[in-house]
């Protein structure tokens, strides 16, 4: 299990790095073995930062991530290696995590150099089929190419068999599918829920709405770096209870509807306040004089079903 304990992260930004952007702000969640969690958020709202803190790609200000009971930003040499045998990223743009003037199966001779240098030949290209074959691509077809002679959607797959490589347990899948057309996006998407059905544990970060739903069974919703609402999928989708996810679930796209026969019901009155909920300027149930003045707490309004709001009893009544 990994399990995000109120993590915030702090940028430095500016010319001389004098200003600062809480990019994540008190996160907590936790991700089951065999489970796929869907972190979903307009852009900027914090999602690469929480996926890259649990690559560890970049340092957390604060709060504490652990890996089966294991805090990972105290690992180092050897055990640091071990956590990346079990977490791995897959990002948003394939083709730039392949460097165009190198052959795509470069990336898999550094997993061996770094992993595995005392595997021989022969094993090792057992290891390559098997995890190219899991991902559903043919050897024959994808190694000795360059990337460019690739589809987007065979980079996408060559990745996610790098990380098979290393028997990962944990995937940190960062907009994987937005770049892709929408055959192959079920594909890939069909791929990640085999691979759950094997065991293997998905954070799967997305602005896409349907994706999160295809493929998830709890949904953590992200505004501002704050968790506004998190629970079992069907609750997020069916039953949204912080007005930020219902204005998200109103503004999907419907294909039996034209644009102009959407309402969208819930407007905001863009009222100023610094502090308080974060949601406050968008928010049309924002009400100064009461309780959104402060910064509400997460509370469980339902079994399971997370909300940071004080008003979540009024928001489904009155759409
Ligand atoms: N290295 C960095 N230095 C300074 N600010 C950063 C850095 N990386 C991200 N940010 C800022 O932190 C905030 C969160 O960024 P992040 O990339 O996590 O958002 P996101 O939810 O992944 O967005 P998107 O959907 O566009 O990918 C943004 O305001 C972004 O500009
Ligand atoms: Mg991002």
């Amino acid at each position: 299990m990994l399990e995000l304990e109120k993590i915030s992260k702090i940028y430095k930004t500016g010319t001389f790095g004098g200003k600062k952007l809480l990019a994540v702000n008190n996160v907590s969640f936790d991700v089951k073995d065999g489970e796929v969690i869907s972190l979903i958020g307009e852009s900027g709202s914090g999602k690469s930062t929480i996926g890259k803190m649990i690559l560890g790609l970049i340092s957390i200000s604060s709060g504490m991530i652990r890996l089966n009971g294991v805090d990972i930003t105290t690992l180092k040499g050897c055990a640091l290696k071990d956590y990346y045998r079990n977490v791995q990223g897959v990002f948003q743009d394939p083709f730039s995590s392949y460097n165009p003037i190198f052959k795509a199966d470069r990336i898999f001779r550094i997993i061996r150099e770094e992993f595995f240098p005392k595997i021989n030949n022969r094993e090792w290209d057992k290891k390559i089929d098997s995890s190219l074959r899991a991902v559903g691509l043919n050897p024959d077809e994808v190694l000795n190419k360059f990337p460019h002679q690739l589809s987007g959607g065979q980079l996408q797959r060559f990745l996610i068999a790098r990380a098979l490589l290393l028997d990962v347990q944990f995937l940190v899948a960062d907009e994987i599918i937005s770049m892709l057309d929408a055959s192959t996006r079920i594909d890939v998407l069909n791929l990640l829920a085999e691979l759950k059905s094997r065991g293997l544990s998905i954070l799967f970060i997305t602005h896409d709405l349907s994706l999160g739903y295809y493929i998830s069974e709890r949904a953590v919703i992200l505004y501002r770096g704050c968790v506004v609402e998190m629970g079992a999928t069907e609750q997020i989708y069916y039953h949204p209870l912080h007005p930020y996810t219902k204005m998200l679930m109103v503004s999907v796209p419907r294909l039996d509807r034209k644009w102009e026969e959407v309402e969208i019901k819930l407007k905001a009155k863009h009222l100023e306040l610094p502090s308080g909920c974060v949601y406050y300027e968008r928010c049309p149930f924002a009400d100064k004089d009461k309780d959104c003045a402060k910064r509400p707490p997460l509370i469980e309004a339902e079994s399971g079903h997370f909300v940071t709001c004080s008003h979540y009893m009024e928001v489904n009544e009155r759409v």
